[in-house]
Order: C-alpha cells, then sequence, then structure tokens
C-alpha cells in the first residue's frame, strides 16, 4: 500500500438524486499543458483537473523551462516557448503514476535537441511501454528502455515520418507519433483499427497544425508554428461515469453538467442505454476546443445485461471496472470481448476488479480479453483492495452502495488521480459514502 493510501467507506440504502458537474478531463488537461508548453506564446486553460495525473505532467512541463502561472481565477496560463524551446531537465521527468504523460512526452521528447528520461512510479515502470517506442524507433528516436518499460532515455536523433498502423486503438499511441511527427521531416500518418479519443487532433487543429482526420486515418504534415489557445475544459465523462452509474445502481436520477460527450468518450453512454437506463444528452453552448460539452441526465429503468466487444471497447475503454459491478446487479448475461488492453492498465482490471468482487460475493468469469457476469447477484460488504488505482478504487466504493452492510476500500486514496471530491460528490447526491483517515 501506499503511504497515503486513504480508505472510502459506502453502504447500501442510499439513493442517488441530483445535479452534479465533474472535475476537468484528465486527457484534456494534460493535453493542454504538453500542447501550451510547445505553443508560440501564453494559452490559457480553465476547468483545468488538479490531480495526481495531470500535477505530473505540471511539473514535466515545468521542468522542461516552461512557466506555468495561476491567472488569479483559477485558470492556468501556459507561458508556451515555442516547439523548439524547451530547456533540458536537470533531473529525470517524473511521471509517477501518468501513463498519458509519459506516453505523449515520449513524442515529445523524442523530438527534442537535448537528451531527456522519462521515469515513474513503480506502478508505471511495470506498464508497457513498446507501443510507442517502436514507432519512435522506426521515425529515428534514439531510445533506449527497461525491457520495453519505463525508464525511457532519449537522446537527440533526426526524426523522419511514418506510416504507422496501430494493432490496438489507443490515443495515447496516436498521441506520441503525432507529437513527434510535429519534429519529423515529412508527413506522419496513424491508422488505427478503432475510434480512440481524438483530442490531441481536435487541440493541434486549433493550433493551426495542418492535420487531416478521415476514419480511422490521421495524417499530420509537420511545418507551422503552434499557436497558443484558450481552452475551457469540459468535464471528464469517465469521472462523470460514477455518478451515472451510482444512480443506475441505486434506481436513482442524475443529471451531470458540461461533460465531453464527443463520439470517442460517449461509449458508456451507449452502454447504459443499451442495459435499459434512459439517456439524455443535451448539448451546451459554446466549443471548448478539445470535446463536445454537454450535459447528460440519467434516469434508471431495471437494468440488463449487455454484450461489449468491437468499437465500443475504445469508445469506453477507462468505464470497464464500473461496467463490472453494474454487471453485477443487471438482470441476464453481460459479457464483455476484445478488451484485453483492461489488462495493460494502472493494473489487470479484468483479474482485480474480478478478485476484489469476489471478496464481496460476486461471480465473475474472467476471460483473457474481457469477462461474462450473471446477475442480478447479492453483494455483502466487506473489506476490499483498490490496488492503487484509481478507476478500481471508485468502482468498489461503488459496489460498496448495492452491498449489504459496509464495504471498506483501502488503498483508495488514489480516487485524486483523476476525480478529486468522488467521495463528497456522490454523498451530496445521497450516497452513504465516506473517506475515512488512515488508522
Ligand atoms: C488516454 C487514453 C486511453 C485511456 C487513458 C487516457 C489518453 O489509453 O485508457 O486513461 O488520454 O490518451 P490508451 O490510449 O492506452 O487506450
Amino acid at each position: 500500500m501506499s503511504e497515503k493510501s486513504g480508505r472510502i467507506v459506502s453502504s447500501s440504502g442510499g439513493v442517488i438524486v441530483g445535479e452534479a458537474r465533474v472535475p476537468g478531463d484528465k486527457s484534456v488537461t494534460h493535453r493542454a499543458l504538453i500542447l501550451g508548453a510547445l505553443g508560440g506564446g501564453d494559452s490559457r486553460v480553465s476547468g483545468w483537473l488538479r490531480s495526481g495525473d495531470t500535477m505530473a505532467t505540471l511539473g514535466c512541463v515545468r521542468a522542461l523551462g516552461v512557466e506555468v502561472d495561476d491567472d488569479g481565477a483559477g485558470a492556468l496560463v501556459v507561458r508556451g516557448r515555442g516547439l523548439h524551446g524547451l530547456r533540458e531537465a536537470a533531473s529525470a521527468l517524473n511521471c509517477v503514476h501518468a501513463g498519458t504523460a509519459m506516453r505523449l512526452l515520449a513524442g515529445v521528447m523524442a523530438g527534442q535537441g537535448f537528451p531527456s528520461t522519462l521515469d515513474g512510479s513503480s506502478q508505471l515502470r511495470a506498464r508497457p511501454m513498446r507501443r510507442v517506442t517502436g514507432p519512435l524507433r522506426d521515425m529515428g528516436a534514439i531510445v533506449s528502455d527497461a525491457d520495453g518499460r519505463a525508464p525511457l532515455a532519449f537522446r537527440p536523433s533526426r526524426l523522419g515520418g511514418i506510416e504507422h498502423r496501430m494493432d490496438v486503438a489507443s490515443a495515447q499511441v496516436k498521441s506520441a507519433i503525432l507529437l513527434a511527427g510535429l519534429y519529423a521531416e515529412g508527413q506522419s500518418v496513424v491508422v488505427e483499427p478503432g475510434p480512440s479519443r481524438d483530442c490531441t487532433e481536435r487541440m493541434l487543429r486549433r493550433m493551426g497544425a495542418d492535420l487531416r482526420s478521415e476514419t480511422g486515418r490521421v495524417t499530420l504534415v509537420p511545418g507551422q508554428p503552434l499557436a497558443p489557445f484558450d481552452i475551457a475544459v469540459p468535464g471528464d465523462p469517465s469521472s462523470a461515469a460514477f455518478l451515472l452509474a451510482a444512480a443506475a445502481l441505486t434506481s436513482g436520477t442524475v443529471r451531470v453538467a458540461g461533460i465531453d460527450a464527443s463520439p470517442t468518450r460517449s461509449g458508456f453512454l451507449d452502454i447504459l442505454a443499451a442495459m435499459g437506463a434512459r439517456i439524455r444528452v443535451s448539448p451546451t453552448a459554446g466549443d471548448s476546443g478539445a470535446g463536445d460539452c454537454c450535459d447528460v441526465g440519467l434516469s434508471s429503468g431495471v437494468l440488463h445485461g449487455v454484450e461489449v466487444g468491437g468499437t465500443l471497447v475504445v469508445r469506453s475503454i477507462d468505464e470497464f471496472p464500473a461496467l463490472m459491478v453494474l454487471a453485477t446487479q443487471a438482470e441476464g448475461v453481460t459479457e464483455v470481448k476484445e478488451a484485453s488492453e483492461l489488462r495493460v492498465k494502472e493494473t489487470d482490471r479484468i483479474a482485480v476488479m474480478a478478485s476484489e468482487l469476489r471478496k464481496l460475493g460476486a461471480v465473475i468469469e474472467e476471460r483473457p480479453d474481457g469477462f461474462l457476469v450473471r446477475g442480478p447477484q447479492r453483494l455483502r460488504g466487506a473489506v476490499v483492495d483498490g490496488h492503487d488505482d484509481h478507476r478500481v478504487a471508485m468502482s468498489l466504493a461503488l459496489a460498496g452502495l448495492v452491498a449489504d452492510g459496509e464495504t471498506v476500500v483501502g488503498d483508495a486514496a488514489c480516487a485524486d488521480d483523476s476525480f478529486p471530491g468522488f467521495v463528497q460528490t456522490l454523498a451530496s447526491l445521497g450516497a452513504r459514502i465516506a473517506r475515512l483517515a488512515d488508522a
């Protein structure tokens, strides 16, 4: 367990009712910091997510010589130094737990005229990095790694364009290639088998990059300077997912305002609707510059099992721990296929969620690329472990909302990696949930 392990306690009996907001989108915040650093002037980022993961990116960007200030009203001002203005950091860049920080920064560091090292926590050091170092090496990057894992040490090199076909759709890999492509000679093309989130493309285009997207294919032609931007980060749909799932589990009604519900991020809404929840999506005015801002309402019906596979997987990739909990309460079979990526997230989310939910009495069939659950199942409160994985810890706390007795989730301070205020927000909507100080 980490030093700040933190515990969340939850129990059944509350019904989720009301309206809420969630903190800013994690993916967009990482990108606003990194792309802002490469812009030719001051970018303003309002509604940014202040979380464990994004603070890691902020630290890296500052270590590269970029000033980032608060504008006094809570927005960040990233004083971009242009594509060639970063400075060599005094020590390794610490991405802590943030896979997005490491993979996106890998693309940037590959193109720099100075050496750099990307490193992180033992959890991050265990995650596969060949998916980015492979294509970056194909572009000419000189990078050493520890058997395909961090630390990643870059030396200056000349980059050329590439056409890279991803085996598995990944926004992190796509973004790393596009960022390196800004420094390459010739165009870079990324072909992806499914619609991974497109916030990097939206933001690069807005900054003036020559970038074209067709279905399954993104082309970047380097050579344009990047203009600074002013962005209002939308609420994170992956955080909103926990509130929507909590309402679905407790037969409640909730409205989450101002989240990104663009097609690459709205897979979980489609899954909830297929399970029988009534979902209403209403676009809000204005262009966030990174996603399609919407208010999303859910009123629950009887939940049914659902089959999930294909392109729906990448459109809801971070929501499967919560779906596994929903599946235990849905009538019939829920089956998830083609989702082996879940095994290489912060933890192996199939194995970890299955083993922790079993402690609550759930019966989960694990598959190499997914899981099968027959519901509804009666859960009993127990002590479970969040494994220092934010989405696992929050999902287990949701399970506690429908389990008999009390559920205590240990090693759950990591909820702050993506959703600071998770416990308070759910409690304000009527959930029986609290954060416990460590004994
Ligand atoms: C992210 C992309 C996804 C997602 C992660 C954030 C991003 O990872 O799981 O939480 O910001 O690009 P992959 O690109 O590896 O699927």
